[in-house]
C-alpha cells in the first residue's frame, strides 16, 4: 500500500508522538531542541502553546484560517495539506470545517494526536486529519497533484533563503491543476526599538545570519508565489499592534512576542551569543518595554495563488 493511499479519510488518525519522532531531541536552558533541525525556536508544549496563541492572534486578524475565496467559486478543498503544521490546530480546525474533506498536517516534529490541539477539546482527532513526521527540506512525501488546498505558515526562522524556491516548488507540484496556495508569515525585526530590544536582535541577527534565515521571508512570499508560477495572485500585509495600547488583539501579539523571545533564548546561548543571565535580563528589560512603549506593529504577510490548470 502505498503513503498515499493510507491517509484516506477512511482511516483513523495516525498517532504520532514525541518518541515517534525519530531525530531526538537535546534540552538546552530548560528548553527541548529537535536535532539537525534548523528551526530557531524550541519544539516542546511551552512553544507549541505559543504557537497556539499566534493561531488565534492570526485568524482573529485574517477573520478566519485562510483567505482563498472557496465561498465565491462556489468550491470546497477535498484535499487539504498544511505544511509544518505546528501544534497542528490549523489543520483540525480546518477538518472539522471541511469534514467531507482528507486533511493532512506534516511537521519535522510532528504534533501529538492525542494533544488537545489537535482533538480541540473532543475525545479524539478528526477522522479526517492525520499528522505525519517529515523534513519538508527533504521534499514532501506525496505524488504530483495531490492536493486542491496547500496552506504554508510562518517557517521564516524554520528555512534558509535558499531553500525557499525548491520548497514552493514542492508544494506547487504536489498541488493540483486549479489548486490553491495560500502562504501566511512575517518578518523578524524589531519593531519597538528599546535598547534591550536592540540588543535582543543584534544577538538574534547575527544567530541567523549563520544558519541562513530570510528574517524578513514574510515580505516576499507572493514573489515567490510569482516565481513558482502560479495565476491569480493575491496578497496584502495586516499590521497588527503589540502592546495593550492596541486592545485585547494587541495584548496577545505582546504576549506572543515574549513568549517567542523567551524560547529564542535558548537557541541564543546554544549558539554562544549571550549567556543565560544575559539574555534572561534582556528578555526582561524587553517584556517591560512592551508594556509602556506605544504604536509598535508587527507585520502580517498573506499570498495566495492558483495553480494554472
Ligand atoms: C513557527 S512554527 C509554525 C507552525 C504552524 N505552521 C503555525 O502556523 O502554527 C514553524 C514550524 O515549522 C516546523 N519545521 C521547522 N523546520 C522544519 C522542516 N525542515 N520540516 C518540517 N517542519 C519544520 C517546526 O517544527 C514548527 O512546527
Amino acid at each position: 500500500m502505498g503513503l498515499f493511499s493510507w491517509w484516506r479519510r477512511e482511516q483513523k488518525p495516525l498517532l504520532v508522538t514525541a518518541e515517534a519522532n525519530p531525530r531526538g531531541f537535546k534540552w538546552i536552558a530548560g528548553r527541548r531542541i529537535a536535532n539537525e533541525s534548523a528551526y530557531a525556536l524550541p519544539n516542546d508544549l511551552t512553544e507549541s502553546e505559543r504557537l497556539n496563541l499566534q493561531h488565534y492572534v492570526i485568524r482573529f486578524a485574517m477573520r478566519g484560517n485562510y483567505v482563498v475565496p472557496f465561498w465565491r467559486m462556489n468550491t470546497r478543498p477535498k484535499d487539504i495539506l498544511d505544511v509544518a503544521c505546528g501544534s497542528g490546530r490549523w489543520g483540525a480546525e480546518m477538518a472539522y470545517e471541511f469534514p467531507e474533506a482528507n486533511v493532512v498536517g506534516i511537521d519535522i516534529v510532528a504534533p501529538d494526536a492525542t494533544s488537545p490541539s489537535v482533538t480541540l477539546g473532543r475525545p479524539t482527532a478528526p477522522d479526517n486529519y492525520v499528522l505525519l513526521q517529515g523534513d519538508v527540506r527533504q521534499g514532501l512525501p506525496f505524488p504530483d497533484n495531490s492536493f486542491d488546498f496547500v496552506h504554508m505558515r510562518f517557517l521564516v526562522v524554520a528555512i534558509a533563503a535558499a531553500d525557499w524556491p525548491a520548497l514552493v516548488r514542492e508544494v506547487v507540484r504536489v498541488t493540483r491543476p486549479g489548486g490553491w496556495i495560500e502562504l501566511v508569515d512575517t518578518v523578524m525585526r524589531d519593531a519597538v526599538g528599546s535598547p534591550e530590544h536592540q540588543q535582543f536582535f543584534a544577538w538574534f541577527s547575527k544567530m541567523t545570519a549563520t544558519r541562513g534565515y530570510d528574517v524578513a521571508a514574510g515580505e516576499h512570499i507572493a514573489e515567490r508565489l510569482h516565481a513558482a508560477g502560479l495565476a491569480n495572485i493575491k496578497s496584502y500585509r495586516l499590521d497588527v499592534p503589540i502592546g495593550d495600547w492596541g486592545g485585547r488583539i494587541g495584548t496577545l501579539m505582546r504576549l506572543d512576542v515574549e513568549a517567542a523571545v523567551t524560547g529564542i533564548i535558548a537557541p541564543l546561548t546554544q549558539y554562544k551569543m549571550a549567556t543565560l543571565e544575559e539574555a534572561q535580563a534582556v528578555q526582561r528589560g524587553m517584556s517591560e518595554a512592551m508594556k509602556t512603549y506605544r504604536g509598535s506593529i508587527q507585520p502580517f504577510y498573506v499570498a495566495y495563488g492558483q495553480k494554472p490548470r
